[in-house]
């Protein structure tokens, strides 16, 4: 897939995180480099206490502390790094603390400790977990994209309104953000779903159209948490095809949670997660 730089020059650059910080060139060349590569996230020691968190949140609450036995954390120490580009599939049995990580790893979530650093570019780096809430949600809009396994997409909305809402967000006029949302579902196949409201979809093409969201904005990581895991496996397969071409293409890492050994294989790297740690140390 050729790299459309209409889609990229059309995405404005709103703050510091925007991706826009990384040129495109820089991203295509340091993709070459992996996996050697410049990191774009990095997280260190982190653990994620659900229980602890609760007991907190309840110290003025109603929830008698009995109730909130002793549970092991989430998380247990967990270090990680992508690299510029990179694609890693995170994968280990239910309860294991993948999508704990993936959304600490994206800032949806705070850890109880540890960091978790998104490296803009050279030397200019940002602590997704020592800065507000509002940043937070700012770095997330403008550096992340986000593909879930299903229910993602505004059923309200039609296709080509659901890709460009997250550019509308970031501050693109409407007249813009559809006409980039029109690009994507040109690159993605499909044009002729711009006007279907979620409903009047099957789940593959929402999925595609999921993907177009996601990779609309230009992000520098896209997260998916078992994107295929309610599509049969043919129309799985796809999806993950589409994806990671349209990431490569873009310069985009991409974090994907599956448990399909078929999904990770479209990966670089696989990571295992067991009982919250990663498998085999820092990652
Ligand atoms: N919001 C939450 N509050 C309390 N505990 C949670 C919360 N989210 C997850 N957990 C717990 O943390 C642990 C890890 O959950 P997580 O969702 O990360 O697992 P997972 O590996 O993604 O599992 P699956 O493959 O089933 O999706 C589990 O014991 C789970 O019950
Ligand atoms: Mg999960």
């Amino acid at each position: 897939m050729k790299r459309n730089q209409n889609v990229n020059a059309s995405v404005a650059a709103p703050n510091a995180y925007t991706t826009n910080a990384y040129a495109a060139s820089d991203r295509t060349a340091a993709h070459a480099l992996i996996p050697g590569g410049r990191p774009v996230i990095t997280a260190t020691n982190l653990i994620m206490d659900y229980a602890a968190r609760r007991k907190t949140a309840n110290r003025v609450g109603t929830t008698p502390m009995s109730a909130l036995a002793n549970t092991a954390p989430a998380l247990n120490n967990v270090s990680f790094r992508l690299n510029v580009g990179e694609t890693v599939a995170i994968m280990g049995p239910s309860g294991s603390g993948k999508s704990t990580l993936l959304h600490i790893l994206a800032g949806i979530d705070l850890p109880t400790s540890g960091q978790v650093t998104y490296h803009v570019r050279n030397n200019c780096a940002c602590e997704l977990t020592g800065i507000s809430d509002q940043d937070r949600t700012m770095l997330r809009r403008n550096a992340f994209g986000f593909v879930f396994q299903s229910g993602q997409l505004l059923p309200e909305l039609p296709a080509v309104e659901n890709i460009a809402l997250p550019l509308m967000l970031g501050g693109t006029d409407y007249s813009q953000a559809t006409d980039t949302a029109m690009l994507w579902m040109e690159r993605l196949g499909l044009k002729h779903l711009a006007s279907h409201r979620p409903g009047e979809m099957s789940g593959g093409q929402m999925q595609r159209v999921a993907i177009a969201r996601a990779l609309a904005t230009n992000p520098s990581v896209v997260f998916a948490d078992e994107p295929t895991g309610a599509l049969d496996q043919a129309t799985g397969r796809e999806v993950m095809g589409i994806l990671m071409d349209a990431a490569q293409a873009n310069g985009s890492a991409v974090v994907v949670v599956t448990h399909d050994p078929n999904v990770a294989a479209f990966c670089s790297r696989t990571v295992t997660m067991r009982d919250g740690r990663l498998l085999g140390g820092e990652q």
